[in-house]
């Protein structure tokens, strides 16, 4: 087989083998394809595209292109969730340990954040002590001894996608619904979880920034999920504004546990009980979604996801404390109100620009190399559709550094437009995508 007969036969349509795949993905990731050649077939396949034959072969050639943990010691179905990224998005921390303590194993292993703040490893690094890199014998101990664990992904796990999304990302080719879903849905079937529950996200913040290229990529994802045997559900849900009011580690940690902790009813506790529900119900613990959502709310309230959170904290080697009590959590030494320019309605809280204002203040990183300032970033006081008057409070910014600061602080003025009518209503979610087809809300 040679490279470029596979390139060739892409660039003109045509549908790649299982063996031209494997093929590549096994060749590219032991040295013996050039960059350059493995750079035109992504951009062939970015203007081709691929069927979902493809798509899932790909997949499962770079899911098995490294280790792969094998989960079976730990009874039961295992469940793992993915979001594909957006701002002020602390769902896991929430939802990971309520339906653990309904009684389904979570097994996630997540990524460090580029871009605007960070991932969920990074976030969970501001728990003094915490330590997201474990061993896979770790890992699967933790999830069998406390119902859940929260890791990185270890440096053996998908060799292909390191080294693919490392190119994509110079080459102008992350933006496909195919290459994004193999590198995804790569990641879950290495890391082991039987049933996956996804959350794509559509808006300013996120890869796609239509509600349509959002079920796409959805749908994707779940015919992946359908050829290789694991259960999977897809929600649609909006990132136009941010989800949480916090946009920063040690902030969004602490609203997290507040959520837990029964303290605050908004759009991110909406979202997370949902995608609670879902997690419940693909790993077949209840027979509706509707029956999940009342068992991820008794957890909540009971407060056992709370305790739940706090075992999976003390496993992992963090300071459990910090459930009762956030102020042992990092924080800024400076908090600065930014205050609303005129009276009217918030009509667009760009969740992209607020991103980017937190990522100015270090919440986020530039280059992999950036170290994280946990304690900084942005808490907003209003949301999309909410009256302002001139001089109230729209956000507050917690800032160690000033350097960056007033750019920051244009970077957010940009983002929040307040109009004169209050804006049309719109969605959290839009709908959900599982095995029996799509369903828009
Ligand atoms: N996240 C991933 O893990 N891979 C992509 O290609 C895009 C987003
Ligand atoms: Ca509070």
């Amino acid at each position: 087989m040679r490279m470029l007969d596979i390139i060739l036969k892409k660039r003109n349509g045509g549908e790649l083998t299982s063996d031209e795949i494997d093929f590549f993905v096994h060749e590219y990731v032991a040295g013996r394809i050039p960059d350059y050649q493995a750079s035109a077939l992504l951009m062939a396949i970015y203007f081709q595209g691929m069927t979902s034959r493809e798509t899932a072969d790909l997949t499962l050639a770079m899911a098995y292109s490294g280790e792969t943990v094998d989960l079976s010691p730990v009874p039961g179905i295992k469940v793992d969730k993915h979001s594909t990224g957006g701002v002020g998005d602390t769902t896991t921390l929430i939802v990971a340990p309520l339906v653990a303590a309904c009684g389904v194993p979570v097994a996630k292993m997540s990524g460090r954040g580029l871009g605007h703040t960070g991932g969920t490893i990074d976030k969970l690094e501001s728990i003094p002590g915490f330590n997201p890199f474990q061993s896979i014998r770790d890992f699967i101990r933790i999830v069998k001894e406390v119902g859940v664990a929260v890791v990185g992904q270890t440096e053996s796990l998908v060799p292909a996608d390191k080294k693919l999304y490392a190119l994509r990302d110079v080459t102008g080719t992350v933006e496909h619904k195919s290459l994004i879903a193999s590198s995804v849905m790569s990641k879950k079937i290495a890391a082991g979880a039987d049933a996956i529950v996804l959350d794509v996200k559509a808006g300013s913040g996120a890869f796609m920034r239509s509600v349509e290229d959002a079920f796409e990529l959805a749908q994707e994802m779940v015919n992946v999920g359908v050829y290789v045997g694991r259960r999977v559900a897809a929600i649609v849900s909006d990132m136009s504004q941010p989800l949480g009011m916090a946009i920063g580690n040690a902030l969004e940690v602490r609203e997290a546990i507040e959520v837990l902790r029964g303290e605050r009813s908004e759009a991110l506790k909406e979202v997370s009980l949902l995608l609670g529900a879902y997690m419940l119900y693909v790993a077949g613990r209840c027979q509706t979604v509707e029956q999940g959502l009342e068992m991820v709310e008794e957890a909540l309230a009971s407060g056992r996801g709370a305790q739940k959170l706090k075992e999976m904290i003390s496993a992992q080697g963090g300071d459990e404390r910090v459930v009762d009590d956030t102020s042992l959590l990092p924080v800024a030494d400076e908090v600065i109100s930014i205050r609303a320019q005129r009276d009217g309605y918030i009509s667009g809280m760009d969740a992209y620009s607020i991103g980017q204002a937190a990522r100015l203040l270090g919440a986020g990183r530039n280059t992999k190399e950036d170290a994280i300032d946990h304690g900084v970033g942005i808490v907003l006081h209003k949301r999309v559709g909410d009256k302002v008057e001139k001089g109230e409070m729209l956000a507050e910014f917690y800032v160690n550094r000033e350097d960056a600061l007033q750019e920051a602080i244009d970077t957010f003025n940009k983002g929040v437009i307040i109009g004169e009518q209050p804006p049309q209503h719109k969605p959290l979610v839009y709908g959900v995508v599982t095995h029996e087809g799509i369903e828009r809300w």
